[in-house]
């Protein structure tokens, strides 16, 4: 079966792992540090915390942006859930806006028409890698007063108009499962530049501890810790930085492996008239995080029996990406809500297997057998 995804690790990062356990330090300490320096440096982000997750990286954007009860935050609905589910973390709103059905990106139309007085940030999501166009939305939020947030959960590496996904706004969050283009395992980023925000998201993240541990264990005099209000243990660990530290070592060449992969995918399936591919617009660089096909009305297969018929010959996928408001935990609550282009795009379309190293032969063994089943 050829796997829809493969994290790339080698015997660097076990070996980084391995030489942080010796050290004795396990925990947050002197390898998140470093990591958060590296991501920093890599993203040209001014000020990067490293958290347990990106979800929990949502929650404590929520937190410091001040979004709390009763407020709405306005997001896509077709977004893995966790993205919805951080604004419900801090009893405010999802309001779901549309996406664009060529970039699968937010609408900054459609988001604009669903602004009201209790609206107080725009969540937008850089749709499986590819960045959305984050200028119009800073002027929206500019313009209404409201705090934007990037989940990049995706989009690290990705870029908009020549600068890295991480340096353009306040809040910008990233994941490092291991469905993802670099992996610590589980694990997450929040790169800002604000530094208020810096300082309090590294306070929450730690159980909002009064001094860290570090500093407690370095110390020569006895020094004991309060807790200054309920805060989190939303904790990267040094063994996931030290691997964290190796795969953004690598970053680059990872995506440049992967684009020519989406290259030959888009070389020998453009011609197919049923589908329609993924596109990159100038000023935007997608790491290709996931690879999408969307099925048009004369497909001669539905999402369902093509997604079956390539597991009967040996070929994982996966269905496009989720529309939030009709999963289980929101349906009731927002039934009333019509998101067609969302809603078509995530009945319509499929991810096909994008990782490192994939051989030449199980590339074209994907794109000749699509072309069996579409043709
Ligand atoms: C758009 C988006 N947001 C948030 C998340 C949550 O990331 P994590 O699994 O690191 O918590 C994901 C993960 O798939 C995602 O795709």
């Amino acid at each position: 079966m050829i796997p829809i995804a493969k994290p790339y690790l080698t015997k660097d990062e076990a070996q980084s792992a391995y030489d942080t356990i010796l050290t004795g330090w396990v925990t947050q300490g002197p390898r998140v540090e470093e990591f958060e320096k590296k991501f920093c440096e890599y993203t040209g982000a001014k000020f990067a915390v490293a958290v347990s997750n990106c979800t929990t990286a949502l929650h404590l954007t929520m937190i410091v942006a001040g979004i709390k009860n009763d407020d709405e935050v306005i997001c896509p609905s077709m977004s893995y859930v966790a993205t919805a589910n951080c604004i419900k973390y801090v009893r405010a709103k999802p309001v779901f806006a549309e996406v664009n059905p060529v970039t699968y990106n937010i609408d900054v139309i459609h988001a604009e028409k669903l602004i009201t007085k209790n609206t107080k940030a725009i969540l937008i999501v850089h749709q499986i890698g590819m960045p959305a166009d984050i200028d119009a939305f800073k002027l929206l939020c500019e313009k209404y007063n409201l705090k934007l947030i990037e989940d990049a959960a995706c989009a690290v590496g990705s870029s908009y108009k020549g600068k890295k996904i991480g340096s353009h706004s306040e809040l910008v969050c990233f994941s490092f499962h291991p469905r993802k283009v670099i992996t610590t395992g589980d694990g997450g980023m929040i790169t800002t530049s604000n530094e208020e925000y810096y300082k309090r998201l590294k306070f929450l993240r730690q159980h909002a501890m009064s001094v860290n541990d570090r500093v407690r264990h370095q110390s020569d005099k006895i020094i004991f810790e309060d807790h200054l209000e309920v805060g989190y243990n939303y904790r990267m660990t040094d063994i996931q930085a030290a691997v964290g530290i190796k795969q953004l070592e690598k970053l680059d060449w990872i995506i440049e492996e992967r684009r020519k992969i989406a290259l030959k995918y888009i070389e020998k399936l453009k011609n197919i008239d049923c589908i329609r591919l993924p596109i990159e617009e100038k000023g935007y660089f997608t790491n290709y995080q996931s690879y999408s096909i969307y099925l048009k009305e004369n497909c001669p297969v539905n999402r369902n029996d093509l997604m079956q018929k390539l597991m009967d010959v040996g070929i994982s996928s996966r269905r496009g990406v989720m529309t939030s408001h009709r999963e289980t935990a929101y349906k009731d609550e927002y039934k009333s809500v019509k998101l067609p282009v969302s809603e078509d795009i995530c009945d319509r379309s499929i991810i096909i297997p994008v990782f490192i190293p994939m051989v030449e032969e199980d590339i074209e063994y994907i794109i000749s057998s699509l072309k069996k089943i579409l043709l």
